[in-house]
């Protein structure tokens, strides 16, 4: 095989075979295909497409490049939540509690990242003592005893992902359906889930701006998924401002503990509710959408959700009386307030350049090298929809610093008022299985 004769043929439009594909990602992985003839490649997708067989190929394809996580000692069927990404996104630390406190087991492998904040873990580790530095069998003893527990991220996964993407970066191909597709399910796959919950985010602070494209990424990976029997359903659901209210570290955390007592924000709440529901009925702990989403509620008002929460955070090293006193958590030296400079309805608030707001109070990662501060970060006190009076809170600042001038002029900038009444986005916009 040639890889010249592969290029040309996917140029001109025709399907490529399973071990065409298995030669491609094969032999870039191992360096005898190089950069060059792998950017025509992935050009070529862009223009052409891959069918559905074709991207479930290469989602496998790159899942046997590397180390796959072999999650067989834990009982049940172990489904994972995905998020392709936004602003103030505390719907993991929300769920991971929530349905472990149903019977859902939840063996998370969890990273740092970059961002507006940090991962999941620079969350978790606002919590004095927590830690995720646990070995294997410790993690699955952990999962089968109290059905949670997150490890860090160990192990050479997806290799041939890791060296696509960042190619894809520099030649103009990340946007292709088929390649973030693959991509996404490639890493969800190696991690050993049985059955995915993805959270497509669409709007301004999302990956996908528009809903046409967020509904063809998620059909896209659910196609995926269920190709290669892993049994996969996505929810379309809104980024065009952050959800919830708290966007930062420790800030999410005491966010996540007041919705796990039910008295989160209701964007929040109810998002989580939805992917849970999904979560618990793909894991066969209901035999409906229905009686997943009574069991959830249940759960968060009976407070064994909040039990479940204290559990996991102990038995990682975490001082879980946090939960009863979220004072102990980090906290910022400064509260600003940020005052709406007229009266009127607040029109848009947008996530990522609220999102980066946040970043420049230091909550999260410009660089692999950068020190994230958990305490930082902000607390809308009014979203979109809402009405405001002049000299009314729209942001509280949490901060470590005096001079917030910069921040309070980006949110000025991009927390619009409008003078007449507005509709709250939607929230849910599809589910698609
Ligand atoms: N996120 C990924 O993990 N892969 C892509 O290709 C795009 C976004
Ligand atoms: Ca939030």
């Amino acid at each position: 095989m040639r890889m010249v004769d592969l290029i040309e043929k996917k140029r001109d439009g025709h399907e490529l075979s399973t071990e065409e594909i298995n030669f491609i990602i094969q032999g870039y992985t191992e360096g005898s295909i190089p950069d060059y003839q792998v950017s025509a490649f992935t050009m070529a997708v862009v223009f052409q497409g891959m069918t559905e067989r074709e991207r479930a190929d290469l989602t496998m394809a790159m899942v046997k490049s590397g180390d796959q996580i072999d999650l067989s000692q834990i009982e049940g069927i172990k489904v994972d939540k995905h998020s392709t990404g936004g602003v103030g996104d505390t719907t993991t630390l929300v769920l991971g509690p929530l349905v472990a406190s149903v019977g859902v087991p939840v063996a998370k492998m969890s990273g740092r990242g970059l961002g507006h904040t940090g991962g999941t873990i620079d969350k978790l580790e606002s919590v004095a003592g927590f830690h995720v530095e646990i070995d294997s069998s410790e993690f699955t003893e952990l999962v089968n005893k109290n059905k949670i527990a997150v490890i860090g991220q160990s192990g050479n996964l997806t290799p041939a992902d890791k060296k696509l993407y960042a190619l894809r970066d520099v030649t103009g191909t990340v946007e292709s359906i088929p390649l973030i597709a693959s991509s996404i399910m490639s890493k969800k796959i190696a991690a050993g889930a049985d059955a995915i919950v993805l959270d497509v985010k669409t709007g301004a602070g999302a990956f996908m701006k528009t809903l046409e494209d967020s509904r063809e990424l998620a059909r896209a990976m659910v196609g995926i998924g269920n190709k290669v029997g892993r049994r996969t359903m996505a929810v379309i659901s809104d980024m065009s401002q952050p959800l919830g209210f708290a966007i930062g570290n420790a800030l999410e955390v005491k966010e996540a503990i007041d919705t796990l007592r039910g008295e989160g924000p209701e964007d929040l709440t109810e998002l989580c509710l939805t992917l849970g529901s999904h979560m618990v009925y793909l894991g066969g702990k209901a035999h409906s959408l229905k009686e997943a989403r009574s069991l959830l509620e249940e759960a968060i008002q009976n407070g064994s959700a909040l039990e479940k929460l204290k559990i996991f955070l102990s038995s990682q090293g975490g001082d879980a009386t946090v939960v009863d006193n979220p004072e102990k958590l980090p906290q910022a030296k400064y509260t600003f307030e940020l005052e709406a400079k007229e009266d009127g309805y607040v029109s848009e608030i947008i996530a990522d350049e609220v999102g980066t707001a946040a970043m420049l109070l230091g909550a999260g990662r410009a660089t692999k090298e950068s020190v994230i501060d958990l305490a930082v970060g902000l607390v809308l006190r009014k979203k979109i929809g809402d009405q405001v009076n002049k000299g009314e809170s729209l942001v509280t600042i949490y901060s470590n610093f005096e001079d917030i001038k910069e921040v309070s002029e980006k949110l000025y900038e991009n927390i619009k008022i409008a003078s007449s009444k507005v509709e709250a986005p939607t929230l849910i916009y599809e589910e698609i299985t």
